[in-house]
């Protein structure tokens, strides 16, 4: 399968985006440093709620842990929004969980087969990490002001395309489906989907709630490993809580209680 190339039209995306009642803004770039920076940036003097920065390539993609984040040109979509809530509400550092939850339910309307998530933010298809998510918030007073969250979806990668200690973790969804995928189109239909269901969260009409996200978890049951920089615990994982940590059971039976955000997990069986 040959890869064409594929580009960003801005007014085509214009076009396209606007019917999404999210998306106030639409800042595209060939290549720039990392998509969150930029939204930061953009936040900071004072970006609206669904400021989107997209680039075709990052230089410095930036992943979760303080990890680089590989972000070639023409095969991945690198984007992040700028989110304002409306409404103090104690539950907003879980909208990286339930971004990966609405990613993952977007991709299966799209393209009707299964995809997963992976706590605390993954995406995985075929046990592979598909998308990752990297939100990063400013707060004043404890209240947040905005949260930038930023998402990067593998679509056209081939195996080769990864960098060699990635290769077996990591897929897209050309490698899943078995097909070449438009970017855009993906990108159009995912925001639409975000869309749907944020904007009454976003509101303060809808509560952030996880039972969906557990839905399309499956490594309940599984073996896993879990790290922090301090630790590790292995066991078996048995529930998110409703704050999003990771409850799992070790050998001796005892249960553990490892707190949202702080750690990273890996399956085992
Ligand atoms: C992870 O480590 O799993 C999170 C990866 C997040 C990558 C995306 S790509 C678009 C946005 N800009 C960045 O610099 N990072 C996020």
């Amino acid at each position: 399968m040959t890869k064409t190339a594929q580009t960003y039209d801005p007014d085509v995306l214009a076009a396209r985006l606007a019917e999404v009642e999210l998306i106030h803004g639409i800042h595209v770039f060939q290549s720039i440093s990392s998509t969150n920076l930029v939204a930061k940036r953009l936040a900071e003097s004072g970006a609206e709620t669904g400021t989107l920065v997209l680039a075709d390539r990052q230089t410095a993609g930036r992943g979760r842990h303080g990890r680089r984040w590989e972000s070639p040109a023409g095969i991945g979509l690198w984007f992040s929004l700028v989110l304002r809530p409306q409404r103090r509400d104690d539950r907003w550092h879980l909208l990286p969980m339930l971004l990966s939850e609405l990613v993952a339910r977007s991709l299966i309307r799209q393209f009707h087969r299964p995809f997963h998530v992976k706590w605390p933010n993954d995406v995985i298809a075929d046990g592979k990490k598909l998308c990752g998510i990297l939100c990063e918030s400013s707060s004043d007073g404890g209240r947040m002001e905005y949260m930038v969250a930023g998402i990067g979806l593998n679509v056209r990668q081939t195996p080769d395309d990864f960098p060699a200690e990635f290769r077996d973790t990591a897929a897209s969804l050309r490698m899943v489906l078995h097909q070449d995928i438009d970017r855009t189109e993906v990108l159009v239909q995912l925001l639409y989907d975000v869309s749907q269901r944020l904007m009454p969260i976003l509101h303060g009409e809808h509560p952030l709630e996880l039972s969906g996200w557990r839905d399309l978890c499956a490594d309940f049951g599984r073996a896993v490993r879990v790290r922090t920089p301090q630790h590790e615990w292995r066991g078996v994982l048995q529930q998110i809580s409703a704050a999003g940590d990771l409850v799992i059971r070790d050998a001796s039976g005892r249960e553990q209680i490892i707190p949202y955000g702080q750690a990273s997990l890996r399956v085992e069986s």
